[in-house]
């Protein structure tokens, strides 16, 4: 481990003056060298953060950097989230929360340095990938390609970040080591191109200065790699390092390897089981790193929360993101030391840079307990309307201007003496179907529902559609995700399907002025049945850090003094909203609740303790009910084949091309002569040896799933994450082992000529499956 001076270079010739715009100090360089980083021409290990303002209230900020900074980093590494600083085109915020070029100077008053992920496209679990909403106004507009108005908006935001932030590159007296350029475009497509127009857009916005780089996966990265930029990858705990580096040596023997993003844990979904990674097994893989000189980033050191409705979302199968990003990291979601990061820190103590002092860890922020909250008033949805607009057809929410919130959507239907099926085409994200004001149904788009029975009607009936947006998709080419209902809506009966028209429309948004605006708020008696705000208050003669318990409450969102704390959702895993003690007051707190299910109570309170692994699920999230047993039999095997022992993609062809829909896969045996099976990618080739979209997949059957000890069930091999795996239940007693059947839907019928197979990325782990064979059908499998 080659050690150098880095900290006290800075104390000697940094003079920092945090409020002021100007820093005045040495200017400084930050270059690749020959298998290493250098900054000031010696070699540095860079030892990365990973945290995003956007995900800490800025009163704050000082004390996870300097968290960080006693855990023995000496970097900060941050996504730039578009999407917060242009929340209207042409308008841009770079103030107090929003303020990115202070968080860099406030972690250069700490000695660390800052590697920046200005996007445009950043994933992260956000609300469409950082992008924002209105993109998708221009109604053919192609996300993260030469489309001319995207990259013009690109563009705009790029100049104003620039402006921000270019003057804090290290050349310049800043502490900006290192920029990205787009962010795992390998995982999205193959166009050069575009990321070669991100990177000269990145350099004409003023970040000349420094090394610029793309992150990729191992198995991707080649598609889109620039000649001209720093290539590093990105893989999880676990994940085996010699493996995830062994390409990028062989082409460029030279490089300074890095992981961009090493996983400390991972993000957790609505009605997901909570997920976490192994302490031993980070920082086993850090330490792997580190005997090498391999530079990464830890993402994420401190996930922080994803407040507000900010958000993403994920898909196939889509699943929005819960509030809290946790994500198991060292410093948890409430900037507290874990048992994680405490290991973490004897690890790093062993590789501190020359200089490099080990601070102590900062205290904790305190907690308090709010035993009570009053509920005094409320505001149903259907007696507060917005202001009304009006359509002849279905719009998306996009082309009523609204970027997020609910929307209702009313309109008049004709006499019918029958029942009829009412259809939404397509209903982002969750529906609540009204006829004359009394429910029908609710509807999840996660569950692929869209359509309502409909009884008899009288002529001029009322029907409301209210449809609550969950965050956009942030991964994949479901990033064009418009909310609302976006086609049509018809009803269908034996005769005729028609379209309904002639709509009202109102817009409810998730900002506090629109709720102060448009809320008339009355006495509380009791819980409504009806979606409703409600607002009580509660007085504090002590601050601190609490988790406002949510559990009775239904599916909605919550405002805390006018910041919006997040969401809430009975399905779990989250049960409880972080609210920072630095949004509280001294004396009377305002709190609204926005509910709109019908649930059991309004009692509020703070706990001192946080519910994230809280699953309260009505039906199971597997893939087989209880008895049933897939019947093969009669079928037969179109291939049977041995994968190899080890990591990375394996290619399947069959001799001939089939026309099929449905697909099994049976495992057969595995490499360590176990009883389990495990998958994390597949992709099916079309005749062309192309991969076919997995867009509309569903798994139809899995013999079993491990969902209570980890979040491995059989969707897990198309959601295009190749650290996700599906793998059948750690302890299962029945069926024990071999073989072992997943069948996939793919949505229509295909000509299939092959498939590719991921395993999962450790070395040596169960499941690693060996021989399989391969079943294909039009119609559905026979399920007993
Ligand atoms: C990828 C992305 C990140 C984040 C992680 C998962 O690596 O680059 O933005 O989405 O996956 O947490
Ligand atoms: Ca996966």
């Amino acid at each position: 481990m080659k050690k150098h001076n880095l900290l006290l270079v800075f104390f000697l010739t940094f003079s920092v003056s945090l409020f002021g715009k100007e820093i005045n100090q040495n200017k400084q360089s930050f270059e690749v060298g020959n298998g290493t980083f250098l900054l000031d021409g010696k070699p540095i290990v860079v030892k990365a953060a990973e945290m995003h303002y956007t995900r800490i209230p800025q009163p704050y900020w000082e004390h996870r950097i300097q968290l960080c900074k006693a855990l023995g980093m000496n970097t900060i590494c941050l996504y730039v989230f578009w999407n917060i600083h242009e929340q209207e085109m042409g308008q841009f915020d770079f103030e107090g929360q929003n303020d990115i070029a202070e968080f860099c100077r406030i972690a250069q008053a700490n000695d660390m340095l800052v590697i920046i992920r200005p996007g445009p496209y950043v994933c992260a679990e956000w609300e469409m990938g950082g992008l924002p909403w209105w993109l998708l106004k221009k109604q053919d507009v192609k996300l993260r390609s030469l489309d001319s108005f995207y990259m013009e908006r690109v563009g705009r935001f790029m100049d104003e970040l620039g402006k921000e932030l270019a003057d804090l590159q290290i050349t310049r007296g800043g502490n900006i080591v290192m920029v990205q350029v787009e962010n795992e475009f390998g995982a999205y497509g193959t166009d050069k191109p575009y990321v070669s127009a991100i990177r000269d857009q990145v350099r004409a916005s003023g970040f000349t200065d420094v090394p610029l780089f793309q992150c990729d996966w191992a198995s991707n990265f080649e598609n889109n790699a620039l000649d001209d930029l720093v290539w590093t990858v990105n893989f999880g705990t676990g994940a085996n390092i010699d493996k995830q580096f062994e390409r990028l040596s062989e082409v460029r023997p030279n490089t300074p390897l890095m992981c961009s993003e090493f996983w400390s844990g991972w993000f957790d979904h609505w009605g997901r089981k909570h997920e976490t990674r192994d302490a031993t097994q980070m920082v086993n893989g850090l330490r792997d790193m580190l005997e090498r000189d391999i530079s990464f980033s830890l993402y994420m050191t401190h996930g922080g929360t994803t407040f507000g409705h900010w958000g993403g979302a994920n898909s196939p199968t889509y699943t929005a993101m819960c509030s809290s990003y946790d994500y198991d990291a060292p410093i948890g979601e409430w900037g507290n030391v874990t048992p994680k990061y405490l290991k973490l820190r004897e690890l790093l103590a062993n590789y501190l840079d020359d200089g490099q002092e080990l601070i102590a860890i900062p205290d904790s922020m305190p907690i308090i307990e709010i035993e009570s909250i009053e509920i005094k008033e409320m505001a149903p949805m259907f007696e507060n309307l917005p202001k009304k607009k009006t359509s002849f057809e279905v719009k998306p929410m996009e082309e009523y201007n609204q970027g997020w919130g609910t929307i209702i959507y009313r309109t008049k239907l004709e006499a019918s003496d029958r029942q009829e099926v009412l259809t939404i085409t397509e209903l982002c994200d969750w529906g609540q179907v009204y006829l004359d004001g009394e429910l029908l149904a609710y509807l999840d788009r996660r569950k692929g529902e869209n359509s309502v029975l409909l009884p008899p009607v009288k002529e001029g009936a009322t029907l409301d559609i209210l449809v609550e947006a969950m965050g956009r998709v942030n991964f994949g080419e479901a990033i064009h995700d418009r909310k609302g209902i976006t086609k049509k809506v018809e009803i269908k009966s034996r005769q005729q399907t028609k379209q309904l028209h002639n709509w009202e429309v109102y817009s409810y948004l998730p900002e506090y002025d629109f709720i102060k605006e448009n809320a008339n708020f009355r006495p509380f008696i009791e819980k409504e049945n009806m979606p409703s705000y409600y607002r009580g208050t509660f007085n504090l003669t002590e601050l601190g850090d609490t988790f406002i318990d949510m559990s009775q409450w239904g599916k909605g969102m919550v405002w805390v003094n006018g910041y919006a704390i997040g969401r809430f959702w009975e399905i779990g895993p989250q049960q409880t909203l972080y609210m920072p003690g630095c949004w509280l007051k001294e004396g009377e707190n305002e709190i609204i609740v926005l509910d709109l299910l019908p649930s059991k109570s309004a009692v509020l309170k703070g706990l001192r303790e946080p519910i994230l692994d809280e699953l309260r699920l009505k039906e199971s999230v597997k893939h087989r009910k209880e008895g049933e047993e897939l019947i093969l039999h009669k079928e037969k095997a179109i291939h049977k084949g041995s994968f190899e022992s080890g990591n990375g993609w394996q290619e399947v062809h069959f001799k001939k091309n089939h026309t099929a829909r449905y697909l099994c896969i049976e495992s057969l045996s595995a490499h360590d002569g176990g009883k389990h099976a495990s998958i994390a990618e597949l992709e099916v080739k079309d005749a062309h040896g192309n991969h076919i979209s997995r867009e509309g997949w569903k798994i139809v059957y899995a013999d079993s799933e491990e969902a209570v000890k980890a979040n491995n069930t059989a969707d897990k091999v198309f959601d295009l994450q190749e650290s996700t795996f599906w793998h059948t239940e750690y302890h299962n007693t029945q069926p024990s082992g071999h073989p072992h059947q997943l069948v996939i839907d793919l949505g229509k019928e295909y000509t299939i000529s092959g498939f590719s197979y991921l395993p999962r990325a450790e070395s040596n782990y169960p499941g690693m499956i060996k021989e399989y064979q391969v079943f294909v059908k039009k119609k559905p499998f026979k399920i007993k």
